[in-house]
């Protein structure tokens, strides 16, 4: 098991360069099996999701060449092979292959993803989408098996906005004869990076990023090469972390629009920011924060995935700070290593109330699941004293090079392997 040891307390200055989007990555990898020719992706992070997606990629006997930041993916030897549960539990993202090998052979048989433990995570709209694209799914135990004779282009419409389901529905409809509309779509900047790189390939996707996408299906896609968008949710933890102990923190290569519901509820708890064409830089404060009220919605609203470090930040305003968390059921399991830290929260019926500031004092934490673990860290950052966290692989399957960027910045903090 790895374990993280963050001495605290220091304050961090200079600059943190931004990786590519973990969760466009994780769809782009699978999406590359759709071209006829080869796809180059560049500005990859060297994640663990991204080695398990090209252990897949491996398994299905592609031809993978990694170099430093980029990925050559050639399809033209692809087998269309059962994913195991040992490949598709890595990641929930596995299940974009569901999508991809269907839209590319008519036929997928994988097991159920694996992924954070944040809430029950179906993926019925998923299967949906595919039925609605004439696909029969067979489902024994975990093994799903997903068919079509032929895939024809439908009207599809969402239940919930979900961003696994919209690229997974687009996936499959690239190659589909006719015309596919998704409606009620989600609205991500990574789905409308998956669909740039499926355009750039050939394929024929207008309106990704309103909710209503449309897909007319194409016979071929050929070679492309794509670049990664910035991951927003790595920059916003940055940012929360630079409010907690920045001195003029400069967090680089960024698209700051993506951030704006981060930057503005910075800015209203008295965050000072400057932002900046592909770069913002943040100061903590001398004063407290003022406390707010957060509540997680999709895109463009509050992402939940940075609900959990923001919890952090709002220890440190002065007075009752609220998270409500409306898309994920079990998003709270950090609040009692905050609390062991020092913090005064309580949880109830998906709302959690924060009571500031409380001083933070070092201790022995868990990173439950990624993002929780993301919390963990900025809270090491600003407690006084030695943070300990465990099972910190988690924070490794979405962090590139995390222990590197915050050292690079002052932070004290070190990997070890127990
Ligand atoms: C993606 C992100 C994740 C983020 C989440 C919400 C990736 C790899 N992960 O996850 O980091 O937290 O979006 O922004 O991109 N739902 C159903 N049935 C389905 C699918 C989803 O009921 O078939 C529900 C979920 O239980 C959840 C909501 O829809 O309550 C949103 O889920 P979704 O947008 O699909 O999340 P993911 O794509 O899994």
């Amino acid at each position: 098991m790895k374990i993280m040891e963050i001495e605290g307390a220091k304050e961090l200055n200079g600059t943190i360069r931004i990786s590519g989007a973990k969760n466009a990555t994780v769809a782009l990898i699978p999406a590359a099996i759709l071209t006829d020719e080869e796809a180059t992706i560049c500005n990859v992070p060297e994640i663990t999701d991204t080695e398990a997606l090209c252990d897949i990629l491996s398994l299905l006997k592609a031809d993978v060449k990694r170099a430093s930041e980029s990925i050559v993916i050639n399809p033209k030897s692809l087998e269309n092979i059962e994913i195991e549960e040992k490949y598709s539990k890595k990641l929930r993202a596995s299940y974009y292959f569901m999508g991809a090998l269907l839209g590319k052979f008519k036929k997928a048989v994988m097991y159920f993803p694996g992924g954070c433990s944040i809430g029950a995570r179906p993926i019925d709209l998923h299967l949906k989408g595919f039925e609605a694209l004439g696909a029969k799914v067979t489902n024994e135990k975990n093994k799903y098996i997903v068919e079509a004779e032929e895939l024809k282009g439908a009207n599809i419409y969402l239940d919930i906005a979900s961003v696994g389901a919209t690229i997974n529905i687009m996936l499959a409809a690239v190659k589909a004869k006719g015309t596919t509309i998704i409606d009620n779509a989600a609205k991500e900047p990574e789905i409308v990076n998956v669909a740039t790189f499926l355009n750039n390939m050939g394929a024929k996707i207008s309106g990704a990023g309103t909710s209503t996408i449309k897909i007319e299906g194409v016979d071929y896609l050929h070679n492309c090469f794509h670049e990664i968008i910035p991951d927003r949710i790595e920059a916003g933890t940055y940012l929360i972390i630079g409010a907690l102990c920045g001195n003029n923190l400069k967090i680089d290569n960024i698209i700051p629009e993506h951030l704006d519901s981060i930057t503005s509820k910075l800015e209203e708890i008295g965050v000072s920011l400057e932002v900046g064409l592909d770069y913002i830089t943040i100061n903590k404060s001398n004063n407290t924060f003022k406390p707010t009220t957060i509540k997680t919605a999709v895109y463009p609203g509050f992402p939940t995935d940075l609900q959990q470090p923001f919890t952090v930040l709002l220890t440190q305003c002065n007075g009752k700070s609220k998270v409500v968390e409306t898309i994920w059921e079990n998003r709270f399991m950090h609040i009692p290593y905050l609390k062991d830290l020092g913090a005064d929260v309580e949880v109830k019926n998906q709302t959690a109330t924060i009571i500031g500031p409380s001083k933070l004092h070092g201790t022995q934490v868990v990173a439950t699941d990624l993002r929780a673990g993301a919390a963990m860290v900025a809270a090491g950052l600003f407690a006084t004293g030695t943070t300990t966290i465990t099972n910190v692989e988690h924070i490794l399957r979405g962090y590139e090079q995390i222990i590197e960027k915050l050292t690079g910045v002052g932070a004290k903090i070190t990997l070890k392997e127990i």
